[in-house]
């Protein structure tokens, strides 16, 4: 059900998520790091999910053999450089790729700011090897705290003309978006586009915060915003798009399951709503499933499907002479 005819876009998927896992086993061997399993087959229940997990936290650890085989800056581009290869294998003709730098940087002790250029380089380098249009997202791990998310906004600005947002990820109902307004404040003077996950393990408030205190003009997940008429209205009227990760939702438990997500009431309010991955490795899905079979199961319509596709790309940021370029 992806239409052909119209690019195909993925704007949230985490780069740091996204790590395969035979390249965990490589890195282990290369770096002498003891890993739970030492083939690809048994490796895979310890760095994907097998069933859905209680919540968001418990899902997150399985984001976390990914980046302890980190050990060089150079392990750092390869990621990057095959996130870029898997985008051109699943078709994508542009994606988003958002990273935490201090996640990746902190069972290595490696420089914060090295990990960024590591990443903007294995991302560039990966584009022209597989013509794939690639802008990058950086994010501050709110669940280190406000000083770990300072030293990632610091390594980020060194390189702020390769970055193009600026994300908050990781324990929302721990660490609200209130404890970072100088950090998004320094995002916005730099020029950055901002997008928050919001609305995901907490409720339509952290979403309003997210708009008002942060200034974020998309949401990551956003799925608690159908509690909230008002928050319903104003995310059409406003155009604040919505990066919807189907699978992920259910395998955080913040939805149910498919046939109970809010994307189709998003799309029939008129809402900016995209379909994206979220952390494929580790979820053991890809862009075209998320298509094909979660949002059918999800209840979209095949022209609710196509709108979803043509949001990707109208909420992308982009300017709207590179989407040009891209349609
Ligand atoms: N980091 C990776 N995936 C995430 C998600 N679904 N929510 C918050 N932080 C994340
Ligand atoms: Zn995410």
């Amino acid at each position: 059900m992806i239409d052909t005819n119209l690019p195909l876009t993925d704007i949230h998927r985490h780069l740091d998520g996204n790590i395969r896992a035979q390249t965990i086993l490589d890195l282990g061997r290369e770096f002498n790091i003891a890993l739970p399993a030492q083939s690809l087959e048994t490796l895979l229940p310890h760095v994907q999910v097998t069933a859905n997990e209680p919540d968001l936290v418990s899902f997150l650890a399985k984001l976390d053999w990914g980046v302890k085989v980190l050990a060089s800056l150079d392990a750092c581009r390869r990621v990057a450089y095959e996130n870029m290869e898997d985008a051109s294998r699943q078709g994508l003709h542009y994606v988003e790729l958002r990273f935490s730098p201090g996640y990746m940087a902190m069972t290595h002790n490696l420089p914060v700011a090295g990990v960024v250029e590591a990443v903007i380089a294995g991302v560039r380098e990966g584009s022209q090897a597989f013509g794939v249009e690639a802008r990058l997202i950086g994010i501050m791990s709110r669940t280190f705290g406000e000083a770990a998310c300072l030293q990632e906004l610091e390594a980020l600005l060194a390189h702020r003309d390769s970055i193009t947002a600026l994300d908050l990820a990781g324990d929302e109902l721990g660490f609200p978006g209130s404890l970072f307004l100088p950090h998004f404040n320094r995002a916005r003077d730099a020029g950055w586009h901002i997008t928050v996950h919001a609305g995901e393990a907490a409720g339509p408030e952290s979403i309003w915060q997210a708009i008002r205190e942060l200034g974020a003009e998309r949401i990551g997940h956003g799925v608690k915003a159908v509690e909230d008429p008002a928050l319903m209205a104003f995310l059409a009227e406003q155009r604040i798009g919505i990066e919807s990760c189907l699978t992920s939702n259910i395998q955080t438990s913040t939805v149910p399951s498919l046939a109970r997500h809010p994307l189709k009431t998003f799309l029939e309010h008129g809402v900016l709503a995209s379909i994206n991955t979220d952390d494929p490795a580790v979820q053991g899905v890809d862009i075209g499933h998320e298509y094909q079979t979660a949002a059918p199961a999800a209840g979209l319509s095949r022209d609710q499907i196509r709108q979803a596709q043509i949001n990707g790309l109208e909420i992308a940021f982009l300017s709207a002479a590179e989407k040009q370029v891209l349609r």
